[in-house]
């Protein structure tokens, strides 16, 4: 029998995600994704939320519901759950969270971002990328699912909005950036082929689907 690689924790859906470096695409749209953090970081540690199996390269420490995804990263590491910080006051300068607030259920996500303001310094950043609902994302779901590409349907709770994510941060922080990344191309990140990778220039340039959300808010000094 295959070992299990998702459970529900009080409430939130923890797993072990698909490993991103087997999908070329993918890969690339990550280092993007990553490079992009790195320019909203603030001075101090970095803490990642809920990394799965790719902790940014900046991150300090990490923290995860699944306990293998905490064990099996190179980086410091802890289990835990993002709605109950195992950290002191004021610890930290940014905690990155990279979809994974739709794995928690809608009333426990205010107290993530509270979490994350207690163990924020004053100046201190939050840095979040959500994926967006919509349309494309169902289409691109249903092509992965009959093509075989996912097993299970593990995002009970449905994403959030672009709103969402913004009134979230809001209600803790000032929000210093807003945007959405996406191309139509994001349903050939499933491949494993590594031609796949030879599309990202054209992926960057097809930037006009809403995918992710992209917000960074500062905690108030
Ligand atoms: C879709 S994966 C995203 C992983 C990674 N951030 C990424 O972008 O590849 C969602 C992750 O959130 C973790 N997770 C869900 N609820 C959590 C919670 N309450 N505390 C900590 N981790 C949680 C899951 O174990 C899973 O690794």
């Amino acid at each position: 029998m295959s070992e299990a690689t998702w459970d529900i924790q009080d409430g939130a859906i923890v797993e072990q995600p698909r490993e991103i470096r087997r999908h070329p695409l993918l890969a690339r749209i990550y280092e993007r994704h990553d490079a992009l953090i790195s320019e909203s970081l603030s001075t101090g540690r970095t803490l990642e939320l809920a990394f799965g199996q790719h902790m940014h390269p900046d991150a300090d420490v990490g923290l995860e519901g699944w306990l293998s995804n905490a064990q099996s990263v190179p980086d410091p590491a802890v289990a835990g759950d993002a709605r109950s910080l195992p950290f002191e006051d004021a610890s930290f300068g940014t905690v990155i969270g990279r979809r994974f607030l739709h794995h928690v259920p809608p009333e426990d996500r205010q107290r993530i971002l509270s979490e994350a303001a207690r163990v924020l310094k004053p100046g201190g950043r939050v840095v979040l990328l959500e994926g967006t609902p919509g349309l494309y994302r169902r289409l691109t779901k249903g092509v992965a699912f009959r093509l075989g590409l996912l097993e299970e349907d593990t995002d009970i709770y449905g994403h959030l909005s672009e709103a969402d994510v913004y009134e979230l941060v809001a209600q803790e922080f000032d929000v210093v950036t807003k945007r959405t990344l996406g191309s139509p191309l994001m349903v050939a990140s499933i491949a494993e082929s590594d031609l796949s990778k030879h599309l990202y220039e054209a992926y960057q340039r097809t930037q006009f689907v809403k995918w992710w959300t992209f917000v960074v808010g500062e905690k108030p000094a």
